[in-house]
């Protein structure tokens, strides 16, 4: 291993060395330049005072453009007037590139241009917060998983059928043969399961989706996790226990990215298991009162999950969704064959559904007939199928979109800025 340069976010006492990183702000006043320099995990303010280098470092520092990479080195010294609280007294600078004229000033920019200039966006203090806010809920989502038993068996991504309907699937050419990106991996989770017992997934999902909305992606990450001989009260249970866990913890770790975004971290404190429960018909029944022109029958959308989640300070699960309106393998109601045992999780504050979950089909025939009535074809789901003939068993599972989660905790407007490299319907690059 090389030697590691000094890493700014764990100073902890003055001490002296060399930091790598970027220049993220300089000015200077005659005899002193005054850098910000940014290493990846925090910014340092570094001094360079013409009398304590020589010539030619003063010179490579007054060179220093924004975004140029340098190495410094110096004494670092507890200072009150640092952003950071640290500073740099610089004895040797090392320009390592110079960097062009920057193309993102500190005047505000649009989302279009922000986003064609992506690649360097994610370097400024919101965006790289946005991705350590994300790893974090990754580490905590994966590590309560494992804690409960829940074994990772990942899913392929280029498949020969549909899972969640046929209108959002992305066609690809597997040599000759029609193939389609996962929209998500439950179906084969389902296998892992009769497997392994309790299993998940945590991979990039696709859907062709055709909305402009502040949640839609068109390539996004899901968690689907499923789990044998658990009914749909046992589904909702673990859910609301994960959600809640994995909160408390990324909220005690990423204190400081969220206070960079500016998130009032009051509102997830109250976060805690169990969550309200809501049927589909009592939630269009509220929503007719509070003036919706939503019917008995009709999907929720955006504006239904705002008004359904501002009676609530806790994320709400609606269960029990009309059978036409569900992908084909839920499990009926058993005193109501027209609704299915799912539920959505929706988060509060407008961040709308979080989680779709159900519990699984687990007689064969009643499968089969469901595939007829889909429209799908039988022998395309052969191998599903066959889970129902060799030990079935009542079996639920969910999947929870990643970046939804990370915009929910993090407070953020729009989705696209939840994952690094975003896929939105008018967006392929960079
Ligand atoms: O509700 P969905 O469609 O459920 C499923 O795919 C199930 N097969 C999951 C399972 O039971 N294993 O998708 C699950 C979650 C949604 O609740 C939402 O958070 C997210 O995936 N999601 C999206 N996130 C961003 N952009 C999109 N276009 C999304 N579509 C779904
Ligand atoms: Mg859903």
């Amino acid at each position: 291993m090389p030697p590691s340069p000094l890493t700014i976010a764990k100073l902890t006492k003055p001490t002296s060395g060399t930091i790598a990183g970027w220049v993220a702000n300089v000015r200077s006043s005659g005899a002193l330049i005054f850098l910000q320099v940014r290493d990846g995990t925090g910014v340092i303010q570094a001094v360079v005072a013409k009398d304590a280098v020589d010539a030619k470092t003063f010179a490579a520092a007054k060179d220093a453009t924004l975004e140029s990479s340098v190495r410094i080195t110096g004494e670092v010294k507890n200072e009150p007037r640092s952003p950071s609280g640290w500073e740099m007294k610089v004895v040797q600078f090392e320009l390592v590139q110079k960097a062009a004229e920057y193309p993102i000033g500190k005047k505000e920019h649009g989302p279009d241009f922000l986003l064609d200039q992506r690649h360097l966006w994610l370097r400024s203090e919101k965006q790289s917060a946005i991705l350590r806010l994300r790893d974090e809920v990754v580490w905590q989502l994966r590590s309560w998983l494992h804690a409960h038993d829940f074994v990772l068996t990942d899913s392929p991504i280029l498949t020969p059928t549909a899972a969640e309907g046929t209108t959002t699937l992305f066609k690809t050419d597997y040599f000759g043969e029609p193939a389609f990106l996962a929209q998500t991996g439950q179906l084969y989770l389902e296998a892992t399961a009769m497997a392994l017992g309790r299993v998940y997934d945590f991979g990039p999902t696709f859907r062709a989706e055709k909305s402009k909305t502040r949640k839609h992606l068109v390539e996004f990450w899901m968690m689907d996790a499923e789990a044998a001989f658990v009914d749909h009260v046992g589904n909702l249970e673990i859910q609301e226990h994960l959600i809640a866990d994995v909160i408390a913890e990324t909220v005690k770790a990423r204190l400081r990215e969220l206070e960079i975004l500016g998130r009032d971290v009051s509102t997830l404190a109250k976060i805690t298991a169990p969550f309200p429960r809501l049927t589909y018909d009592e939630a269009v029944a509220r929503l007719i009162k509070q003036g919706s022109k939503i019917k008995l029958g009709d999907d929720f959308g955006a504006p239904e999950e705002e008004l359904i989640s501002q009676d609530y300070d806790q994320p709400v699960f609606i269960e029990f969704f009309p059978t036409t309106i569900k992908a084909f393998y839920m499990q009926p109601h058993p005193d109501h064959p027209e609704r299915v045992l799912c539920a959505d999780l929706i988060a509060p504050e407008g961040f709308g559904e979080i989680i779709g979950g159900s519990q699984r089909i687990d007689d064969y025939e009643l499968l089969k007939k469901r595939l007829r009535e889909w429209k799908l074809k039988e022998s395309d789901y052969a191998w599903y199928l066959d889970l129902r003939k060799y030990g079935s068993v009542p079996h639920s599972g969910f999947g929870i979109g990643l970046e939804r989660l990370v915009r929910w905790i993090g407070g953020i407007e729009h989705i696209r800025e939840a994952i690094p490299f975003p896929r939105l319907l008018n967006r392929l690059r960079p």
